[in-house]
């Protein structure tokens, strides 16, 4: 009855407009038999031999991008779709009728596709149909949908952020089991993706970069089905700016801290520190991309990466430190043994000397003093043991210590060599696989 009482309105509009009743809505809708409440049209498909197939062209408007969740791999957007196809039984001559050549009836009066999108997961009520649908003379019928739409999109992150995205939005009917309904377009997707970009409202940190269209069909000929392949690049600049030159930065940080001096310990709890900010950014990254990705994004091998040479430089740092520390240790050490030793050979030759002294003026035709003679002997013993004493001091601690430190110096020098060497290396080649590719096509 609500129909009936909107066509009335309709039906009023066209009497203000016009004089004769032959000018009225309600002529052209007596004339298609809208007026009773004809049932059979809103039943069956509107063909009038029934082997026909109905042509439904869908044209879909992106309208907004509302938001590409990556760990649900869903894509949101905002679409208005057009959809035509022919009703065999509404056709009039427009002369006949003071040249009426647009009619809006209810939508309920009629029989509609009943077009689904394959990929849509989106709630009941986001979907928000037009009451009406328009007719034209030669039969056509035109019924307009806006929906928020939510679907499933199967994302590549493997260049995130410099990466782009395509989604599939699947039309087709869910009663497709004959070949009753084809699926086309009225444009073609170069004018869709223009229409597009000219009413996008938001597009969020995508860009629409194009929308093809494929028709095709589910299974060997049977059902038909309308692919709208829309392509989005990603404006990276904010992970850039958040993640990307952070990272660089802890990383040329991590390397200036080879010039910081090795006798303090801040150098050890600075690479600490850098090593900590680095898990800090991991951890925000943990909430951006999916665990289920098969392949690994180039963000996290450029963090994982990053994060081992700096592990891998404080533990170089600590073995340094610890050949430093041994030095002076072991330096102290060597020396100590060597006095002792040196005290020993003192001790025993000391003891040697007296019988020895004895011997030697014995045997000796030295018409000296006996006493005296022994004094200056001895005086003479010590100032040589002194002297051999000092040397052979001198020699040992001098190899062992400088040894270590010179060690530590080397293996400091070939680290810091090879670390920029490997930095240099890693970075061309993130660049090179990473981000050549976007900076090419921008
Ligand atoms: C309307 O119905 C009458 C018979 O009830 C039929 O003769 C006529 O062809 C119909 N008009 C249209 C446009 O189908
Ligand atoms: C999207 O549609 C294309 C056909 O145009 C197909 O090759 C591709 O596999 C589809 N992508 C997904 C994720 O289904």
């Amino acid at each position: 009855m609500s129909a009936l009482r909107t066509l009335a309105v309709l039906a009023l509009i066209g009497v203000s407009s016009s004089q004769t009743s032959d000018c009225s809505y309600i002529g052209l809708l007596e004339h298609l038999n809208l007026t009773t409440t004809n049932d059979l049209l809103a039943i069956v498909r509107p063909v009038k031999y029934w082997n026909k197939t109905t042509f439904v062209q869908i044209d879909m408007l992106l309208c907004g991008i509302l938001q590409v969740d990556e760990k649900s791999q869903t894509f949101t957007s905002h679409i208005w779709t057009r959809m035509h196809w022919i009703n065999e039984f509404l056709t009039w001559n427009s002369s006949d009728f003071c040249g009426i050549n647009m009619l809006t009836i209810p939508r309920s009066m009629l029989w509609i596709p009943d077009m689904h999108i394959q990929e849509d997961t989106s709630d009941a009520g986001s979907i928000q149909e037009s009451p009406f649908v328009s007719l034209s003379p030669s039969g056509m019928v035109l019924a307009n949908t806006r929906q928020l739409l939510t679907s499933t999109c199967q994302m590549n992150l493997t260049l995130f952020p410099f990466d782009m995205q395509h989604c599939n939005i699947t039309f087709s009917s869910m009663n497709s089991q004959a070949n009753t309904i084809t699926l086309g377009t009225v444009y073609n997707d170069t004018v869709l993706t223009q229409i597009s970009e000219q009413i996008m409202v938001t597009q969020g940190e995508w860009q629409l970069i194009h929308m093809d269209i494929v028709s095709m069909s589910f299974y060997k000929g049977v059902g038909n089905k309308l692919i709208y392949r829309v392509t989005l690049c990603r404006k990276p600049m904010l992970y850039v700016i958040n993640l990307i030159v952070p990272l660089l930065y802890f990383l040329v940080l991590d390397l200036a801290t080879f010039f910081i001096s090795e006798a303090r310990g801040e150098k050890l709890s600075f690479k600490v520190t850098v090593l900590l900010s680095i898990s800090v950014l991991l951890l925000i990254l943990k909430d951006m991309l999916p665990s289920t990705e098969d392949r690994l994004p180039m963000i996290a091998r450029y963090c994982v990466t990053i994060f081992a040479m700096v592990g891998l430089s404080i533990l170089e740092t600590m073995l340094v430190s610890f050949l430093i520390d041994l030095n002076g240790c072991c330096g102290n050490k060597a020396q100590s043994s060597v006095n002792a030793q040196v005290d020993i050979q003192l001790e025993a030759d000391n003891h040697k000397e007296p019988g020895g002294a004895e011997e030697t003026p014995e045997k000796s035709s030295f018409p000296l003093d006996q006493p005296d003679d022994r004094d200056l002997l001895k005086l003479i013993l010590e100032e040589v043991k002194a002297a051999r004493q000092e040397a052979e001091g001198q020699d040992k601690t001098k190899i062992k210590p400088g040894h270590y430190r010179r060690l530590a110096q080397i293996i400091d020098s070939v680290f810091f060599t090879l670390y920029l060497v490997a930095v240099a290396v890693f970075l061309r080649h993130m660049y090179s696989v990473w981000v050549s590719q976007y900076i090419n096509s921008n």
